[in-house]
């Protein structure tokens, strides 16, 4: 509806979302942000995502498509979201009145990331916000322990994992104990606050896991101890699941982590029996209805060399496993946690391809001198069918700055598509191909 002058019942339609301009607060807010005003929504009504990063970013472009705009609460006017969305709140996930201004006349509250304090969001449900997924099934997304404790109650098969939570002297006792049965082929892992294996520490003998503990216990940070799992390979299940209980299942995927993060996603998973793609399905759609989840859910699997899946972790949120469905499902992750929020029916996860690939485009070790700008127009140059997505950040050594998804044609084999899709990142990362290849011989 165009801001049409000479109807003065209009102009209670729009609504300016500089809404702590007054205060302020949102003082880097880019000048226009008056002139930016948002008509009332009569398709979706609005919902709000904390956090600025790219999956809000990813959300925001999903909502356009439905005639909505994404509301996110950024802390700052730079985060990749805030730069796209015309309804940005800025402020900080951590502070309830934030949170509360965020909410106000959504009609769901959700999240890119699992950083908001537990009791903020309680607080927030006890005021009648919406918040989705609920904190009650949150905390098993935020709290590795909590997480390990409640799937072992439920049956479902995890790592056998020690708790070192307490006082000092016993939990290294603990340590000490599990690490001999385990030959020490163990991993620490921070309960709270990892991501992307920040928080995670592989060791192989007992001097250095006591090095890990003493110093993060120190550092006053809480840990649980895993067993290293023998596997061959990582895989992710993820869903949807909406208020009313609907749920969908896309395709089981591979995933490849490099540094203990993700750097390649394989859809569906190479070679994995149709018997095992269903059990992990069923695991992780029982677990989304168990504990409650509303939205996008990945279920992060371990397949061990014995052919067992063990649960690694959740993120009840858009996730890196489901960035591939952009360009190789029929509904990607994005458009489908919107549908779930909203409790709107779901959208058809099947894949468009017999193989799709994603690569993440991570910031090379030292920026290459060549633009983004420039690397972006020669992978287009070079390899048309590439689906670009950069996430609008800067380049830091390791930073997921974008990805890139290769659709495979009918009868191309995984390794060829997948060959495809890592030669594009790296590309755009290093600006420079892996194949040798040189646009000027
Ligand atoms: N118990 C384990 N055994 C073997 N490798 C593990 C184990 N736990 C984690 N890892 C490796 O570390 C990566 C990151 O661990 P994860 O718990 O998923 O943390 P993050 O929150 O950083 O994703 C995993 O994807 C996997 O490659
Ligand atoms: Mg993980």
């Amino acid at each position: 509806m165009p801001l049409s002058g000479g109807n003065a019942d209009r102009a209670t339609m729009y609504r300016v979302t500089a809404r702590d301009s007054d205060t302020g607060a949102n003082a880097a807010a880019p000048p226009d942000a008056a002139a930016r005003a948002i008509p009332e929504r009569d398709v979706l009504p609005t919902v709000t995502m904390i956090g600025g990063g790219q999956l809000a970013r990813m959300t925001h472009q999903a909502s356009i498509a439905l005639g909505e705009c994404l509301r996110v609460l950024a802390a700052s006017a730079t985060d990749p979201a805030a730069q796209v969305s015309a309804d940005v709140v800025i402020g900080s996930h951590d502070d309830l009145d934030d949170l509360r201004r965020a909410a106000a006349g959504a009609v769901a509250l959700t999240f890119d990331h699992e950083g908001v304090p537990l009791e903020h969001l309680r607080a927030l449900e006890a005021e009648g916000v919406a918040v989705r997924p609920p904190s009650a099934a949150l905390v098993f997304a935020q709290d590795k322990r909590a997480m390990r404790v409640k799937l072992s109650e439920l049956g479902l098969p995890v790592p056998d994992f020690a708790d070192l939570a307490g006082d000092l002297g016993l939990a290294r006792g603990r340590l000490v104990e599990f690490g001999e049965r385990h030959g020490w082929n163990i991993v620490l892992k921070a309960v709270r606050g990892g991501y992307d294996g920040r928080g995670v520490w592989i060791v192989d003998n007992g001097p250095d896991a006591l090095a890990v503990f003493d110093e993060q216990f120190n550092a006053g940070v809480d840990l649980i101890a895993e067993e290293k799992v023998q596997m061959r390979r990582e895989l992710s299940a993820m869903i949807a699941r909406s208020p009313f209980g609907q749920g969908g299942a896309w395709p089981v995927v591979e995933t490849v982590q490099r540094r203990g993060q993700c750097a390649v996603v394989i859809a569906p998973a190479p070679e994995l029996s149709a018997e095992t793609a269903e059990r992990a399905q069923e695991m992780s759609l029982r677990l989304a209805s168990e504990l409650g989840v509303v939205g996008v859910m990945a279920m992060e699997l371990f397949e061990t060399t014995d052919g067992e899946l063990l649960v690694n972790e959740l993120a009840m949120r858009p996730h890196n496993s489901g960035h591939w469905t952009m360009d190789g499902a029929v509904t990607s992750q994005f458009e489908q946690h919107l549908r779930a929020v909203l409790d709107y029916p779901l959208g058809d996860t099947a894949p468009r391809a017999e193989v799709t690939v994603m690569a993440n485009i991570l910031g090379a070790a030292q920026a290459p001198e060549m633009s983004m700008d420039e690397r972006t127009h020669h992978l287009m140059a070079r390899m048309p069918d590439a689906r670009i997505h950069l996430y609008g950040k800067g380049e830091r050594p390791d930073r997921k700055i974008g990805h890139v998804n290769i659709v495979g044609k009918p009868g191309e084999d995984v390794a060829a598509v997948r060959e495809r899709a890592e030669r594009a990142a790296h590309w755009m990362s290093d600006a420079e191909w892996t194949d040798g290849w040189d646009p000027h011989s």
